[in-house]
């Protein structure tokens, strides 16, 4: 059973997808069931993940994480979303750029994920 905004990976090819419609199937990829991650919510070890949510002048800054994060080409933060109920907003990021990302017009309530190509999903 599949949930809206889950988001899954191909552990095979390493196709990740996003689910906008929920419903009882499985997801398959390469004759393979796809893995659902978990939203993960607390750093351990040196490399920070969380989102930290920040009020500016310009909208809703969102940092990846306490420390910045690697943007290697090897390990980097793909995306990062804010989610405000049914509106969500994604910012996609590549190799040496900041890993931050700005939302114009969000309330400062927001949930925020972010989605590391080494540490998978998560959010605050
Ligand atoms: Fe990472």
């Amino acid at each position: 059973m599949a949930e809206q905004k889950q988001i899954y990976k191909c552990e095979l090819c390493g196709n990740v997808v996003e689910v906008l419609h929920g419903a009882d199937g499985n997801l398959v990829c390469c004759g393979a069931e796809m893995v659902l991650f978990e939203e993960k919510s607390a750093d351990e070890g040196k490399e920070k993940h969380v989102p930290v949510i920040e009020t500016t002048a310009e909208g809703i800054k969102v940092k990846v994480g306490s420390n910045p994060h690697p943007m290697e080409e090897k390990h980097y933060i793909e995306w990062i979303e804010v989610i405000d109920g049914d509106t969500s907003c994604r910012t996609y990021l590549k190799p040496g750029q900041t890993p931050e990302a700005i939302f114009k017009g969000c309330p400062a309530n927001v949930t925020a994920r972010e989605y590391c190509n080494v540490h998978g999903l998560w959010k605050s």
